[in-house]
């Protein structure tokens, strides 16, 4: 049964190879003042990336300040440098040249410059959004899909929070996709982007309610795309459709599409639970998933497994045997199969770390937002079960 939606991508893509060049005849098209460059900590220095961006700006007579070093994660004290720099020097609008760290500072400080007081208050849900200063991106990973999303995720060295604040405010007013910018990346950021790329969809796919069946069709087929790419990459970083097609579905996977006519916005425990890793543990967002996912799935998967099922025969060609649970359960061996195919982690020591029983507490209580929140929507999480996930994991 399909459910009534609203679907709204504002987001301007322009895709192939040199789009960067155009940097200053899209910013021109914003009609703004004063533009604050924002990147990351050297890759997009060391590319050469930064020196074209500059260059068009130039070209096109936009004024314009930097400011470089955010990190995987990205720091609060980091947006309120932004804040402090754009209001000290005019900014109307902010460039994004990055990954999703990058994008998600920059819609901090979008949200930093338009209102004023302390911009935590809104990943901390204090209170509501109500505007963002215009973004660009000029995405340099196929991974997190901020440049056509409504979400942006900061950690607050205060307590290693880490938190999402998503708004339509937000969404970029253009998107620079040029997958030659991505043949720079080491092979882990690259699966590591693959995986969160398919969690986007994944999450929507997995779901306590309906679907619609064109949607149904559409994440199916992006979830194929990108796990027989992310292969083709594995062998030669340097494939041009390999990098064309992960990017594409980067953007598309987190932009609505993949989650639109379903009857809810689909489950997002996998998620949240690797936030409160990412916030404690900093590792890369995707691998956090996948050292997740497997046992999630194993927990809930007697909920939907017919869903489970038909997600192993539709994007793994997992021959059916006609017994749903067994087939629900050799669909998750056939995802953590794939993961350890592409060197991504299926627990967490794979993924490098062992937190110990009072950090899982720690974590757990993080998680349900100190006892406010519950998770999931194929099966409701609270405190118990999230603990015996994140316990299971290890
Ligand atoms: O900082 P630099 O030097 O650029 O290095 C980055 C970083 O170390 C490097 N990198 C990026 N492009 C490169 C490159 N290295 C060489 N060549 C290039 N072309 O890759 C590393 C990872 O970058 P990052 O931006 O952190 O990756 P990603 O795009 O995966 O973003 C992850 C962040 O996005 C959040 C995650 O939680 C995490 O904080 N997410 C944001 C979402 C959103 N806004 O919609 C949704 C996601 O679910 C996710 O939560
Ligand atoms: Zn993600």
């Amino acid at each position: 049964m399909t459910a009534d939606f609203t679907y709204y991508t504002p987001t301007k893509v322009v895709f192939g190879k040199d789009v960067e060049n155009q940097i200053g005849s899209l910013i021109q098209e914003q009609a703004c003042k004063k533009v604050l460059v924002h990147y990351g900590s050297g890759s997009a220095e060391r590319s050469g990336l930064l020196d074209k961006i500059v260059a068009s700006l130039k070209e096109a007579d936009i004024k314009h300040v930097l400011l470089g070093g955010v990190v995987p994660n990205p720091r609060l004290s980091k947006v309120h440098e932004g804040i402090t720099l754009g209001r000290k020097e005019g900014i109307d609008f902010i460039l994004a040249v990055g990954g999703g760290s990058v994008i998600d500072s920059a819609k901090a400080i979008g949200y930093g410059l338009f209102h004023s007081g302390e911009v935590w208050d809104f990943y901390s849900q204090k209170r509501p959004i109500t505007g963002c200063l215009p973004i660009g991106a000029v995405l340099t990973i196929a991974a997190a899909g901020s440049e056509m999303s409504n979400s942006s995720v900061i950690t607050n060295e205060d307590g290693d929070l880490k938190r999402g604040a998503n708004s339509e405010y937000a969404r970029p007013k253009f998107a620079v996709l040029n997958p030659l910018l991505t043949y720079t990346l080491p092979t882990y950021q690259t699966m590591s982007g693959a995986v969160d790329i398919m969690m986007h969809t994944i999450e929507r796919y997995f779901l306590g309610g309906e679907s619609m069946h064109l949607t149904d069709e559409i994440a199916e087929g992006l979830l194929r795309t990108v796990v027989h790419f992310s292969l083709v990459l594995k062998e030669n970083p340097e494939d041009y459709d390999g990098r064309a097609n992960l990017m594409w579905a980067s953007s598309l996977s987190h932009n609505g599409l993949t989650g639109a006519g379903n009857s809810e916005r689909g489950d997002w425990a996998p998620h949240q639970l690797e936030h409160e890793l990412g916030g404690m543990f900093d590792v890369a967002h995707g691998a956090g998933i996948a050292a997740i996912w497997g046992t999630w799935a194993r927990y809930v998967h007697k909920n939907k497994p017919e869903r489970f099922a038909r997600f192993g025969e539709r994007v793994f060609a997992v021959k059916q045997t006609g017994n749903v649970e067994q087939d629900a359960l050799e669909a998750i061996d056939a995802m953590d199969e794939f993961f350890r195919s592409i060197n991504m982690p299926t627990n967490l020591k794979e993924l490098g770390i062992e937190p110990t029983k009072e950090q899982i507490d720690t974590m757990t209580e993080k998680c349900t937002f100190f006892g406010k929140r519950t998770l999931g929507s194929v099966m409701v999480l609270g405190k118990k079960e999230i603990h015996d996930i994140y316990t299971n994991a290890l």
